[in-house]
């Protein structure tokens, strides 16, 4: 079985809304240990309401977790990544420093909608492919705008962006329709990773095996370990990731629907 790699979950103790205590955040650790993971972002919000938040704070913060980790014997490799609220001015942060990649590696932006409402990602998306950055589009389940329109999943794909779902959305989906509409995701090959989305350890726990089981009972065991394991742990360690075309935004269905 391949480790789990939490491509989302915060893990800086006050840094957010996370967990709250150094003590917290270990305690984190050990879940994500127990529920099969090696490899998790050491993560916090990058957004207004957290304006102290820049990457050289989220850099210190996970450098000390990491060291923590190695003291206690908590076999969790962790990697410093900001949850980037998209805004007007994200690409002027990027280029001026202040935004932290995915595992500092300066390869991927982990990226999730202003509160104000849903955005288009394609402008940014394309004005970073220049520079070798892409976008992974955080708890992209939240987003009815991109869930149920395969096509624009699809453009957003074919843009460079990865689609990131959180575990607990796949294995307790709180209604049917959202439950087919992730299940559509999946075997169309638009779910590339998952995260948790943990923020403590009563509340928004970070789980994964659950999300885990439900992926491998729709894709596959190997499939799955890829989504959960192999294509997050590349991303977290800036090495290449080769994920293959989804199949068309619904020509599938439409086929089948009307026999063409
Ligand atoms: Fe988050």
């Amino acid at each position: 079985m391949i480790p789990f790699a939490d491509t989302h979950v915060h893990l800086l103790a006050g840094l957010d809304d996370g967990p709250p205590t150094p003590d917290i955040a270990l305690a984190m650790c050990r879940m994500l240990v127990a529920e099969g993971a090696r490899h998790a972002t050491a993560l916090a919000h990058q957004n207004p309401d957290y304006p102290a938040n820049d990457a050289a704070r989220l850099r210190a913060a996970a450098a000390a977790l990491a060291v923590t980790l190695v003291d206690k014997k908590i076999p969790l490799s962790v990697y410093p990544t900001g949850e980037i609220m998209l805004a007007p001015n994200t690409l002027d942060e990027w280029r001026a420093g202040t935004l932290m990649s995915v595992g500092n590696h300066k390869q991927w932006l982990l990226v999730e909608m202003p509160h104000s409402g849903f955005i288009d990602a394609l402008p940014l998306a394309e004005a970073l492919k220049p520079e070798g950055v892409r976008l992974i589009i955080a708890h992209a389940e939240r987003y009815p705008e991109l869930l149920d329109d395969l096509a624009l999943t699809q453009k957003w794909i074919e843009a460079g962006c990865l689609i990131q779902v959180t575990a607990r959305a796949l294995a307790e989906p709180w209604e049917p329709g959202f439950e087919a509409a992730l299940k559509r995701w999946a075997k169309g090959g638009f779910i590339h990773l998952m995260g948790s989305d943990g923020h403590g350890i009563d509340r928004r726990r970070p789980v994964l095996a659950g999300g885990f089981g439900r992926l491998a009972k729709w894709l596959g065991r190997s499939h799955a370990e890829q989504i959960a394991g192999a294509w997050g742990t590349a991303v977290l360690q800036g090495k290449p990731v080769t994920v293959p075309a989804p199949r068309a935004g619904g020509r599938r269905w439409f086929s089948r629907l009307f026999g063409g």
